[in-house]
C-alpha cells in the first residue's frame, strides 16, 4: 500500500523512536457517501518537528486537519495528541487542548474593526482562565509582536497593513497563546515570493525560538524545502510517501515526481 514508507533507513528510524510523539493518526478513514477521502491515513508527528503535509487540492488536507482538532468526527481510525483521544474526548476537554494549539489558516482572519493591539487580546481574554489574573498584557500583546516584528503596529488598524503584515500578526496572535503544536494551513498563499520568504523564516524562528512543533499543509515546494524536517505525502487518502524533502526528491514514482514539477 505505501511503496515509499520505509524511505532508507533504520538509522533515522532509531533516531526518530528516541523523540517524544505528540500526535498519532492510525488507519484514518472519511468518506461523504461515495467519496472515499481518506482510506488508512497514518501519521506521527514528533516534538519539535516541522512535519509538511503535501497532497493536491481536493486530497482531503483540510478533512485531516479538521478531524484532528475535532471539527469532523472520522469514519474509523485513531487521533492521539499529546495523549489525549480526540475521538472520544468531551467538548470541555477538546476546548482545553485546543488553547495548547494554534492555527494559521489561510487568510489572516483579522478583526478588521479591532487594532493590531485588540486582535492580539482577544484571545487572552477568551482564555483568561489559562493564565490567571495578573498576566501582563501589554507585555505579552508586545512581546509576541515583537516576536515577528511588528512592534511598531500595535495601534494600527489591519487595513493599513500589508498582506503580508497581517499574516505576521495573524501569527502573533496564534504565538500570544504559547501554542504547543502549530497547524499552519497553506501560510504562504496568496503572497508575493519575497513575503513567502518572510513567512518562512519567521516559522523556522518560532519553531526554534519557542520549540514549538508544527503540522504545515503547503501547496509551496519551496516552502516544504526550506520548512519542513520531514514530508507526507497524501495520495489517495492515505501517507503515500514519507521522507525528508531531499530524499523525496529522488523518488522515482510518477505521483511523487509530480510534486516537485
Ligand atoms: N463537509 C463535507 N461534506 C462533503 N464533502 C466534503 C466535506 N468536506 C470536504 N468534502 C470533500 O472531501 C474532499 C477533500 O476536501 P478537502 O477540503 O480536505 O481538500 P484539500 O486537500 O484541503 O484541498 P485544497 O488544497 O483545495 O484545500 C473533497 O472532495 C471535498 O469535496
Ligand atoms: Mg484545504
Amino acid at each position: 500500500m505505501k511503496p515509499f514508507e520505509n524511505i532508507q533507513e533504520q538509522d533515522k528510524e532509531k533516531q526518530l523512536d528516541s523523540q517524544e510523539v505528540i500526535i498519532i493518526v492510525e488507519d484514518l478513514e472519511k468518506s461523504f457517501a461515495s467519496n472515499h477521502v481518506l482510506n488508512g491515513f497514518n501519521m506521527k508527528l514528533f516534538k519539535g518537528e516541522n512535519l509538511v503535509i503535501m497532497g493536491k487540492s481536493g486530497s482531503g488536507k483540510s478533512v485531516m486537519i479538521k478531524c484532528l482538532i475535532g471539527l469532523m468526527k472520522p469514519d474509523r481510525g485513531v487521533i492521539n495528541i499529546m495523549g489525549k483521544d480526540i475521538v472520544h474526548l468531551d467538548q470541555s476537554s477538546l476546548d482545553e487542548l485546543r488553547a495548547d494549539i494554534g492555527f494559521l489558516f489561510q487568510g489572516s482572519a483579522l478583526y478588521d474593526s479591532m487594532t493590531v493591539r485588540e486582535n492580539l487580546e482577544f484571545p487572552l481574554r477568551r482564555h483568561r482562565e489559562r493564565f490567571g489574573k495578573n498576566i501582563e498584557v501589554d507585555h505579552m500583546v508586545l512581546e509576541a509582536l515583537e516576536s515577528v516584528g511588528l512592534a511598531h503596529t500595535v495601534d494600527l488598524m489591519p487595513g493599513e497593513l500589508s498582506g503580508g503584515m497581517q499574516r505576521r500578526v495573524a501569527l502573533a496572535r496564534t504565538l500570544i497563546m504559547k501554542p504547543k503544536i502549530i497547524f499552519y494551513d497553506e501560510p504562504t498563499s496568496g503572497l508575493d515570493p519575497i513575503t513567502s520568504k518572510e513567512i518562512i523564516v519567521l516559522m523556522k524562528k518560532i519553531q526554534q525560538q519557542y520549540k514549538t512543533s508544527a503540522l504545515i499543509i503547503t501547496h509551496d515546494v519551496d516552502c516544504a524545502r526550506v520548512i519542513s524536517d520531514r514530508m507526507i505525502l497524501l495520495v489517495d487518502g492515505i501517507n503515500y510517501a514519507e521522507g525528508t524533502y531531499q530524499e523525496l526528491i529522488k523518488v522515482d514514482d510518477p505521483k511523487v515526481k509530480a510534486f516537485f514539477k
